[in-house]
């Protein structure tokens, strides 16, 4: 299909006009960081408005959700519908989303639909930006909670909005996760992406790297107020020392890909406070942590900027990391290599919300497939998340086609990006479901290694 961004621009004038017209929809949206920076999005540009509206955060959108649906005579959809044609039956309906999809007719605002990627340069709060127009830094977190790091495409146009408006800026610096919000010692120790031979998963040697290059860890200020201090925090002599430190030591290593991976771009957005909102990686974490933990309402105040919903997004966060750091421990003791994919049995350890994230973090990038992970879903389901190495992505991989076939003969709904997607289906059907999983990526990986050798 050809790329057409000035016609996804003007399709998406026509949704806002139609949204607007709508007396009081229901805006329906999904759960995770770009789910719920999305539908922040949205709610946000009614609120601006001064238009009514109700607001809605899924897990899934399921018979269940779609029964109730169909009781609502205006619905917005908001990164999920576009992948179910029940929605067909709705009154009063639209969709803002970035999955793929097929067979629907309601408006539409899905950058697919215009021959633009919806899994690597916009998400749904991209999509959403371009309806609305408002919020560009929350189109910047819900890219970067989908995993479209560093941005491109259509997401590049959406940062540059952002920057003329003074609400995003581009900062190259260490790559690592947490440089506004995270203490020294786990900043460096919790880093893997790129992994620091050494230091990576030894918060003891992070001590000690950072007591020799007389780094002091805690921040004292007046009447003797203390609290442990940031990479931001550091000056730009610590910064230099502490970053040259960490290219010799990936510079001397063989396992290290060389230090080029240590420096990359990320985003942060000057109007917001400079705590976990600060900067994008962090703000989507914390958004995931509400969303995931059944809090997505929690989120989608904080994205608006409303001060009383922070203190229970940061304990959310807290409970969100010990999960994760518990689910990481039990994966990388539990995941078996099934041939086709690798594969991750938590039901029963790792919670439903998180496996996703689980599986995504436990994927190594070297890895020449992807992992599979279940985990007990409500009412005798199961949900499934996969997650795929980028490598094979753009060799051809489809995870959410497969996810969807292999959904046909268990009776389970599934779908989502190439990259990342998901399934819940009944538990009576798992192997069938991984039989067919398995036999269809077999096939995936055949078409796509022939097209390699014919192109
Ligand atoms: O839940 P998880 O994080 O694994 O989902 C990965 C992607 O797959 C998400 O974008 C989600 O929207 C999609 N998905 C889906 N249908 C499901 C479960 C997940 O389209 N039943």
């Amino acid at each position: 299909m050809e790329r057409d961004e000035a016609g996804f621009l003007e399709r998406c004038a026509e949704l806002r006009k139609l949204a607007f017209s709508f007396s009081e929809p229901l805006i329906v949206h999904h759960y995770d960081a770009d789910g719920v920076s999305a539908g922040a999005i949205v709610a946000g540009a009614f609120q601006d408005e001064g238009k009514p509206f109700r607001r809605e955060c899924i897990k899934k959108l399921d018979d269940e959700a779609i029964e109730r649906c169909l009781r609502e005579p205006e619905v917005i959809f908001v990164d999920l519908g576009g992948g179910n044609r029940r929605v067909n039956e709705l009154k009063d309906a639209l969709i803002i989303d970035h999955h793929q999809t097929e067979g629907i007719g309601k408006p539409q605002a899905n950058p697919l639909l215009f021959g633009i990627d919806g899994g690597n340069e916009l998400s749904a709060a991209g999509a959403a930006y371009c309806v609305f127009r408002k919020r560009p830094d929350l189109a910047i977190v819900g890219a970067v909670g989908d995993m479209m790091h560093p941005m491109a495409g259509m997401n590049r146009w959406v940062l540059s909005e952002g920057e003329k408006s003074g609400e995003v800026k581009s900062e190259v610096d260490l790559a690592f996760y947490g440089r506004y919000c995270r203490p020294l010692v786990q900043f460096l120790a919790y880093c893997d992406d790129p992994y620091i031979p050494g230091i990576s998963y030894r918060e003891d040697r992070a001590q000690e790297l950072l007591a020799e290059l007389r780094i002091p860890l805690e921040w004292v200020g007046g009447g003797a107020q203390k609290r442990m201090r940031a990479y931001a925090d550091l000056d730009d002599e610590e910064k230099k020392k502490l970053v040259s430190a960490l290219a010799k030591i990936m510079a001397n290593s063989e396992r290290a890909r060389g230090a080029d991976g240590l420096i990359g771009e990320s985003y942060v957005f000057p109007k917001r406070p400079r705590d976990e909102t600060y900067e994008a990686n962090e703000f989507s974490t914390l958004l995931n942590a509400c969303g995931r933990h059944d809090k997505p309402d929690i989120g989608v105040r904080v994205c608006l900027g409303d001060d009383s919903a922070r203190d229970e997004a940061r304990q959310l966060l807290a409970l969100h990391r010990r999960m994760l750091r518990e689910g990481i421990a039990f994966a990388s003791k539990g995941t078996q290599d099934f041939g086709a994919f690798f594969f991750l049995d938590a039901r029963g350890a790792i919670d439903e919300g998180i496996i996703g994230v689980v599986c995504g973090m436990e994927l190594r990038q070297s890895w020449k497939k992807p992992i599979v992970g279940i985990a007990l879903g409500g009412r005798g389901t199961i949900k499934v998340s996969a997650r795929a190495p980028k490598a094979l992505v753009s060799r051809g991989l489809n995870l959410g086609a497969l996810m969807k076939d292999a959904c046909a003969d268990a009776g389970g709904i599934g779908g989502g990006h190439r990259i990342a997607a998901g399934a819940s289906v009944p538990a009576g059907s798992l192997n069938a479901f991984l039989v067919r999983a398995g036999a269809h990526l077999r096939a995936q990986n055949e078409a796509n290694e022939a097209m390699q050798k014919s192109g």
